[in-house]
Parts: C-alpha cells; structure tokens; sequence
C-alpha cells in the first residue's frame, strides 16, 4: 500500500493469479472466447481513451453530457459523508462533475488497469486536494473485499459507461447483486447504460473510420503474448464488430486471416482461417428491460434519465 497525504493505492492483485487458467480455457474451447477485462493494459487503456473521442462514439459525449446537466439533481438523492466507488473508473472523467457538486466525503476509483489507475487518481488528487482518495486495483467480475480503512457508511456505486453491458445479462444480474451485497442496505447505484437504437449507428461506433476501435481490439494479443509468452502475429488477424439484433449486443470478434498455429503460456492453439475469437459483448437494453432486471437484484429507481435521442439512458437505484 502506497500512502500520501490524502490518497491510498490498495492492490488486491487481481489478474495474474486467473489469468492464464481463465484465457487458456477461453481459447481452447469450441468457440474461442476472452473477457473483454484482456483488453486493459496501459496501451488499452489509453486506446479506450482515444476511442471515447471519436465522433462516431456517441456514448461518452452523450452520457457525460446526461451527468453534467444532471449533477444538481443527483447530488438531491445524498446528504451527508458519502463515499463514491467508481467501478473501472479509468481516466475518472466522467466523476468530476459529480466530485463538484455531491462535494464527497471520499472517492474509490476502482479499476483492473493498476498503472493508468494510479496515473488516473494522482491526476484527480492534484485537482481536488479537498477529497480522500483509495484507489483499488481489482477485478470486479469477481467478489471484492474493499480494504477496511474505506469508509462505507453512505456508499454510492458508479459504474458509467455501460460498462454492465460487457457481461451477458446473467452475469450482469449477478453483478448488480454483488453491488448491492458490497454497498450495504444505505447503499446507492448510478450506472450508464447503452440503449437498444438502429443497427447502423451501433455498428459505426464499433467500426471507425480512423481503426482506433480495431487497434484496441487487436491490442488484447500483444497484452497476451507479453503476459503469457505468446506469439500471436497481430497481422494474421482482423477486427470484426457486428450488431447480433436477436441478442441485442454488439459482438467484437478477432478472425484469423490463415490457418495458423499459435504458442501461448506452453500451450499450441490452432486456428482455421476464418475462424473467430469472441473478444467482447456489449449489450444494449431498452429502460424497462434494465429496469426489471436491476429489480430482480436487489435494487430500486430513484431516477431515469436519458438525452434527446433516447439513445442512453442513466439509473439512480437505490438498495431495495
Ligand atoms: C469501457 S472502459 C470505461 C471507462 C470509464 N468508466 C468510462 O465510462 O469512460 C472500462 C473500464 O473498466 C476497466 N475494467 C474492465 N474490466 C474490468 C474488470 N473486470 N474489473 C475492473 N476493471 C475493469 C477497464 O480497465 C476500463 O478502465
């Protein structure tokens, strides 16, 4: 643990120990699969940023926008000492209008991405001296245990950026029940959530015209083969991102572009040309489907709001 003044970096080491079991037998199994948490080394994280300005990116700008306008209202719902724990806060960006008008007792930046965290925190700790930060790295797929020096008293989650969308719903389910368990019966939920909208607007986010979303896809093989000692070739593989209508969510594949075996952690992974690794779901949800599914664990609406275009929609829940 690193201590200075105000601000605590806790690491609750989250990837090494599963790493190699969970891509092994992601990609061994008929459909080859990796979790879209892969993604996440600092290049990762700095390519996500470059794709959260693109102008084929909508939900960044729309859902910031939903969160600066809305500030004043949200801050309504709290009064006293509350501690906001941003699940895979990143650059913590989005948290900033919030930090100004809640004026928090304490801010978790919680993220699997450890050095682009650190970074993320030093960065806010120089901006708002008045706010104690504990950054935490870990992986929220699983259970976490917040080391207990945080105070949870009057806990806000945050978990922007439909981020949620990464788990199929069950798992989503069962994420928003572990929240509710970790927040506590005083506990609240502000969560972004990507909305179902035309095929053509999904697919161009996933598909720019400047390839930023195809190197960050990419990028999870050199996160491997630096990790796992892999010799994965990026260029025998290309970037596919489709919106699947039947399941609603956006599917991100990496196809192999020629029969070709590849070495990871030991192991000879064989690909047929054509054949597809899943790298990422995002799924979208019209309101009431969230709003059931939010129900289901453990949690209430405060509020809904959502832009012009109804194309995001932005839940204050609160522990049911
Ligand atoms: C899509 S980005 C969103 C970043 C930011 N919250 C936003 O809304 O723009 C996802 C963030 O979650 C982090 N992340 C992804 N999977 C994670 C996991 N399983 N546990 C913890 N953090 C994770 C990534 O490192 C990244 O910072």
């Amino acid at each position: 643990m690193l201590q200075l003044s105000n601000y605590q970096f806790f690491d609750l080491a989250p990837v090494l120990r599963t790493m190699r079991e969970e891509v092994l037998e992601g990609l061994l199994a008929p459909q080859k699969t990796l979790s879209p948490k892969y993604f996440y080394d600092e290049r990762g994280s700095r390519l996500f940023d470059e794709i959260t300005h693109l102008p084929e990116y909508y939900p960044t700008r729309t859902e910031t926008a939903l969160f600066e306008t809305h500030s004043a209202e949200i801050a309504q719902h709290f009064s006293g000492d509350v501690t906001l724990i941003e699940y895979g806060s990143g650059s913590s960006r989005k948290i900033r209008a919030l930090l100004e008008a809640m004026r928090p007792a304490a801010y978790v930046p919680l993220d699997i991405s450890g050095e682009h965290l650190e970074a993320s925190a030093k960065t806010l700790q120089a901006d708002y001296d008045w706010l104690d930060i504990y950054a935490v790295c870990a992986d929220y797929s699983q259970e976490i245990k917040l080391p207990e020096a945080i105070p949870l008293n009057q806990p806000m989650a945050f978990f922007p950026g439909s981020s949620i969308g990464n788990f199929t719903p069950e798992g989503a389910q069962a994420f928003l029940v572990r929240a509710r368990a970790l927040m506590g019966d005083q506990g609240k939920l502000l969560i972004g959530i990507d909305r179902k909208k035309d095929k053509a607007v999904l697919e161009l986010a996933y598909n720019d015209a400047a390839g930023v979303t195809a190197a960050f896809n990419l990028n999870v093989l050199t996160h491997l083969n630096r990790e796992l000692d892999g010799n994965f070739e990026l260029d025998g593989f290309a970037h596919r991102a489709i919106y699947n209508e039947q399941v609603g969510s956006i599917q991100m594949f990496l196809q192999s572009l020629k029969p070709q075996q590849v070495t990871l952690a030991g192991e000879q992974i064989e690909f047929a040309v054509g054949e597809q690794i899943h790298t990422e779901n995002s799924f979208k949800y019209d309101p009431e489907q969230f709003a059931e599914l939010a129900a289901k664990s453990g949690w209430a609406q405060e509020l809904h709001l959502t832009d012009a275009q109804d194309y995001f929609s932005v839940f204050l829940l609160s522990a049911a």
